[in-house]
């Protein structure tokens, strides 16, 4: 229907804007280190029935204003570069942008979360001015090394195929893992 479609074209605004300062970025940082620094950058629009399953599950009712309010990642991008000194520095270099607000910002490479995963996640606002009302778009951007981004998509994959009696072992080695990976990078 026609708000869907409103809906999503502002999505698809927000993550060309996004992505347009992110090569502006990697443009910056690679002159600098004279090396490539953004290995991929990856985006994704949340699909309507899991930010409905995510909304109920939350408590809250279905609707575009709560999307809008309650979830932050109906549009997610996800910057890979090879090491965490990187993943540092583009998040200074996002923070310094004067149009984006950050609202959240979740250390997960000091602080691992319990399976393992480890990344930097930015949570931020981009305003978007359209049929004359400026409204902020909210992103979630994660930002990690090569290293972590292998380790979360063999995690995605191993966590949704597993059977009950080998998530316990999968677990532990996937745990086990993450520090490894952490001292390479
Ligand atoms: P979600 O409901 O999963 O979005 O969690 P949240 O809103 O509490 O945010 P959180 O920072 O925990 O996670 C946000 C995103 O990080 C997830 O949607 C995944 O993309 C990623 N993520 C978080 N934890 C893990 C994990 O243990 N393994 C993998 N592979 N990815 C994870
Ligand atoms: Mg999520």
């Amino acid at each position: 229907n026609l708000s869907n479609q409103k809906f999503l074209l502002k999505k698809e605004w927000l993550i060309q804007n996004v992505e347009f300062k992110l090569k502006m970025i990697d443009l910056e940082l690679s002159e600098l280190y004279n090396r490539t620094v953004m290995q991929k950058v990856e985006h994704r629009i949340k699909k309507a029935d899991s930010i409905a399953r995510k909304l109920v599950k939350k408590g809250y009712k279905v609707s575009f204003e709560n999307a809008a309010v309650r979830l932050n990642d109906i549009v997610g991008i996800r910057v890979v570069c090879l090491y965490s000194d990187d993943v540092y520095k583009i998040a200074e270099l996002l923070k310094k942008q004067k149009d984006f607000t950050l609202i959240k910002e979740k250390d997960y490479i000091k602080n691992p979360k319990k399976s393992g995963y480890q990344s930097l996640h930015l949570i931020m606002d981009v305003p978007l001015t359209y049929r004359f009302v400026t409204e902020a778009q909210r992103v979630e951007i994660q930002i990690r090394t090569v290293a972590m981004d292998f380790w979360a998509g063999v995690d995605n994959h191993i966590c949704y195929k597993k059977k009950p009696e080998e998530m316990k072992k999968a677990e532990a080695d996937l745990k086990n893992y993450s520090a490894v990976i952490s001292r390479m990078d």
